[in-house]
């Protein structure tokens, strides 16, 4: 299928349902064939450019083991002070260079639109992994793709979002994304890091009905899923406004008890102290579940956009 050949993954908003449904179809044949213990070849011959500026371990990891698991190569920039960036290169002639390298580049970067700079650099494919506070549509495409999962489907379901809302991508991706389906949401967060007001606004011109609270109580009793987040230190100017927040919410075993039952625990990684780790036992704890999915989903937008699948 073409729909998504030679195009860049840069925004959450970006997708049709035609094309999620593709990606989510393509990423289920994948995973049957790594379960069937298959050795692919699809990408034999293929170069995977990962250039990583700000810390990752699944994002990174997971779409080198998607290249890998799809038969490519795969080369790396993990650690920004190993790259020419140290030496004053602007992120455009990092890209000029690597294009020569590589047949697609994923990047995670500090800045917001970066993704979009790269891309207007170069005709190869570009995959955004995060830009700072921005985007993260890889994440949410697996986020979606476990929510289907875990539900069977997302439409008709009731899903919070919590903690650091204004300067998580990954659920600025995820609510875009949860747009195409028929779903209603609880944003749980302290007044300073609630979900940006564009974001908000957005979801009400599509109709789609949004509570927010600072009730995680609240938001539990009425939730299919919740989708727990990191307090993201690294965006704070002032460290004291990071520690007087840093401990807003903590899910543990005694405030489970008073979620809607059959709850989805989701949390895109890493967790600091916001969910406790006697929640891991729990059924519905599915974070490690989720970041295991991004292999699967990350092979299919590789092939995809290469034009291999
Ligand atoms: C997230 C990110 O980098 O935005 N992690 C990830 O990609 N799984 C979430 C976070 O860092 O809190």
């Amino acid at each position: 299928m073409a729909i998504l050949r030679n195009k860049d993954i840069l925004r959450a908003d970006q997708f049709s349902k035609e094309e999620v449904g593709l990606i989510m179809d393509t990423a289920r044949a994948f995973e049957q064939d790594l379960q069937a213990g298959e050795v692919l070849d699809t990408m034999k011959g293929q170069i995977l450019a990962s250039l990583f500026f700000e810390p990752s371990t699944r994002t990174r990891l997971s779409f080198e083991t998607a290249m890998l698991r799809l038969g490519g190569e795969v080369v790396t920039v993990a650690d920004p002070k190993t790259s020419s960036t140290a030496k004053g290169e602007s992120l455009h002639d990092t890209i000029k260079t690597v294009e020569g390298y590589a047949d697609l580049i994923v990047l995670r970067h500090p800045q917001i639109g970066a993704a979009e700079e790269a891309a207007a650099a170069t005709d190869k494919p570009i995959l955004n992994a995060g830009d700072g506070a921005g985007q993260h549509p890889t994440q949410s495409l697996l986020d979606l793709y476990t929510i289907e999962k875990e539900k069977g489907t997302a439409d008709g379901l009731t899903i919070s979002l919590a903690g650091d809302l204004k300067n998580g991508r990954t659920v600025h991706s995820l609510v875009d994304l949860l747009t195409l389906f028929d779903v209603k949401f609880y944003f749980v967060a302290p007044p300073a890091l609630r979900m940006p007001e564009e974001i908000v606004a957005k979801l009400k011109t599509k109709g789609i009905k949004v509570t927010e609270t600072e009730s995680l109580e609240e938001a539990l009793a009425a939730s299919d899923v919740l989708y727990m987040t990191r307090i993201q230190r690294e965006r704070f100017a002032d460290p004291a406004e990071y520690e007087r927040l840093k401990g807003a919410y903590v899910l543990n075993r005694a405030l489970l008890e008073k979620a809607k039952e059959g709850i989805t625990i989701m949390h895109p990684l890493p967790r600091v102290n916001e969910i406790a780790t006697d929640v891991d036992e729990y059924a519905g704890a599915a974070y490690f579940r989720q970041s295991a999915n991004g292999v699967p989903v990350r092979m299919a937008l590789l092939a995809l956009v290469t034009g291999k699948a």
